[in-house]
């Protein structure tokens, strides 16, 4: 029987995985061990001058979650002069760019969002790069109210490195409740084939809505793939490195995502996430394969659409008792211009107030297990109760599962797939990063 992707196992695999992330092995032990030593992040002082926040929120839900927690930090220290420097691009396509520039040349913002994982371990912690926070997660008692699991995939060294503000579901698939009609929600890929078919035969030409820009939205179309094909073990070893990218279950994703792709809306490339959920508000596609950022996106419209009236989701075929999660955090970087400020926005970020605020509008559920469900819409709160009780698998797209520069290999592999098509180039190429990039 396939074992279950514990919260301790998630440690093994997100946190301290050993692909080499930005710097190599004895490198970065050698600056991770340094980094233990810097003064720990502390609220003292804060209450004047700048706070810079830096993320990729900038669209309708997201912008939305981030400036409700602005406004709890505001009311706590009127006087700080906030400084939003989000750059707009899903999954952080352009922003990481810009803070990996920013944090190479020791400017960084005073607090930016990143992934719990590697993302934030194999990059920033292991490249000493960061202030310990563990005394602000303490002060919060979260020991109390944060998954043992995910205070792992934010810990190093016995210090905790960043504070998650949301979990985000990534194996949905979200549609509109005119065109779904009374049809029950498909729970085999053959059968979302049928779906899509009916929605076609409708007279839809393209309801699949998909935007490839930054190509991180068919790597999740690739991962949900691969979890309902293989399995919550099968995954697990093919993005630690213990796996073959040239596997049958691999190119039957593949071709699966080929006929995906015979459904889906052409020109996607200059296509962010928020701009293919358009395509369903518009009317021209009925289904997106997205995380529940997206249903922050559609309660933010104007009109509002209001979870399971105008719109509902469906678990991607295959993957249910999983929860593919995106965990957000919020850390302070060595070298912050404004670090009482940012300590004290970690605080906000990790408080009960600040995630009620936040998560309800973000389209995520809370990491702290402690907020009412009252203020969350029914998605929402189905997704806090099955999150306890789901295999927890970390997202590749998002950062958690694998080192960012195997997640730009196949990134970029599944970039020219989407055109070329070639399931055998692409399961090759994979499979070199595999070989590069993952630790076997
Ligand atoms: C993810 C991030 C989410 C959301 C999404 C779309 O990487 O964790 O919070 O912003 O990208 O941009």
């Amino acid at each position: 029987m396939a074992s279950r992707w514990t919260r301790r196992r998630f440690l093994q695999g997100a946190g301290t995985a050993t692909g080499a992330a930005l710097l190599s092995g004895a490198a970065a032990e050698f600056l991770a061990a340094c980094g233990g030593t810097s003064p720990p992040a502390t609220t003292s002082g804060a209450g004047s001058g700048n706070l810079e926040i830096f993320s990729w929120w900038t669209g309708p839900g997201e912008k939305d979650g981030l400036a409700a927690m602005v406004q709890i930090f505001q009311k706590q220290f009127p006087k700080v002069n906030y400084q939003n420097s989000a750059v707009s691009g899903g999954a952080g396509s352009n922003a990481k760019a810009v803070l990996a520039t920013r944090m190479q040349a020791n400017n960084p913002p005073d607090s930016f969002q990143v992934h719990a994982g590697q993302e934030l371990i194999g990059q920033w912690v292991k490249a000493g790069k960061m202030t310990s926070v563990t005394s602000i997660w303490n002060d919060l008692g979260l020991d109390k109210v944060m998954p043992k699991g995910l205070k792992n995939i934010v810990s190093s060294n016995g210090e905790v490195w960043s504070i998650p503000v949301d979990i985000h579901r990534g194996n949905v698939v979200w549609y509109v409740s005119k065109a779904m009609g009374s049809q029950s929600p498909p729970t085999t890929f053959n059968d979302f084939v049928m779906l899509l078919d009916k929605f076609k035969a409708g007279g839809m030409q393209y309801p699949l809505a998909l935007g490839t820009l930054g190509n991180w939205q068919q790597t999740m179309w690739f991962e949900n793939g691969i979890l309902a094909n293989g399995g919550a073990d099968y995954y697990n070893k093919l993005f630690s490195g213990k796996g073959s990218f040239t596997d049958s279950k691999v190119t039957e994703t593949l071709n699966e995502m080929k006929t995906l792709l015979t459904y889906s809306n052409p020109n996607t490339s200059s296509m962010d996430w928020s701009d293919a959920a358009g395509l369903m508000v518009n009317g021209s596609a009925a289904v997106t394969i997205m995380g529940d950022w997206a249903k922050g996106y559609f309660t933010a419209l104007t009109p509002a659409w209001t979870p399971n009236q105008e719109f509902g989701q469906f678990l991607y075929p295959g993957t249910k008792g999983s929860y593919v999660i995106i965990c957000d955090t919020f850390g302070v970087p060595k070298g912050a211009k404004d670090a009482a400020n940012a300590a004290a926005w970690v605080k906000v970020s990790g408080s009960k107030e600040g995630q009620a605020a936040f998560n309800p509008k973000k389209g995520s559920i809370p990491a702290r297990t402690d907020v009412s469900k009252s203020g969350f819409d029914p998605i929402s709160q189905a997704f806090m109760d099955e999150f306890p009780k789901d295999t927890i698998i970390p997202s590749v797209a998002h950062g958690s599962a694998a080192p960012p520069n195997f997640v730009t290999a196949i990134e970029n592999t599944l970039g020219v797939f989407i055109t070329d098509k070639d399931v055998n180039k692409a399961a090759t190429q994979m499979e070199s990063a595999s070989k590069e990039f993952l630790a076997s």
